[in-house]
């Protein structure tokens, strides 16, 4: 029994003190990676081009800080402090405030009605919201499914067009309109589902 004891108190110290050992030993340790995300996004956003054109996001880093944004410096700055103000004082006729909202009697031929349109609504929806099923696919000007011919002449004589894309001096001069970006500013007869 003693002969037990001893080996067995003999193994419980060696590893006693190999527990030791092992805590006070250095071992190969691990130590994180340096955090390079922000370097990486900084090189990327230096290789790309500036452009002329407005983005609709700044491609600086952290808003403007370093990177792409301080290489175009304060140029870029002005640009967007002019971009802000083109957008504030460029003005669509949907703008228009209420009080100031003038109407005009408009035709549909096709239709066989006339019924008053505002000058703050484009053809298009003035024409949905009275129940007909107009015809449209973009709805910004860069189609011409909604297309609509003014007989009586030249179409910006009778509407605005806020920004159509389509057509042209010669096709505008024959009463041709986007219905889905033209707005009333006279009373006028149109023929819809017309595209030249
Ligand atoms: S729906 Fe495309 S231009 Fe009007």
């Amino acid at each position: 029994m003693v002969q037990i004891d001893v080996i067995g108190f003999g193994l419980g110290a060696a590893l006693t003190l190999f527990a030791v050992a092992l805590h006070y030993s250095k071992g190969t340790g691990w130590t994180s990676t340096k955090d390079i995300s922000q370097e990486v996004l900084e090189q990327r956003a230096a290789t790309v081009p500036e452009t002329d054109f407005p983005e609709p996001m700044n491609r600086s880093i952290g808003g403007g800080g370093v990177a792409a944004g301080a290489v175009a410096g304060g140029e870029s700055g002005e640009l967007e402090e002019g971009d802000a103000e083109a957008e504030t004082t460029s003005s669509s006729p949907a703008d228009i405030p209420e009080d100031e909202v003038e109407y005009f009697e408009v035709e549909f031929v096709k239709e066989g009605e006339t019924i008053e349109l505002s000058n703050n609504q484009t053809i298009l929806e003035q024409g949905e919201e009275h129940g007909w099923d107009l015809p449209y696919a973009c709805r910004q000007g860069q189609c011409v499914s909604c297309a609509g011919r003014i007989a009586d002449g030249p179409a910006e004589d009778y509407v605005v067009h806020d920004n159509q894309q389509m057509l042209d001096d010669d096709e505008l001069g024959d009463g041709y309109t986007l219905t889905c970006v033209a707005y009333p500013r006279d009373s006028f007869s149109i023929e819809t589902g017309e595209a030249p």
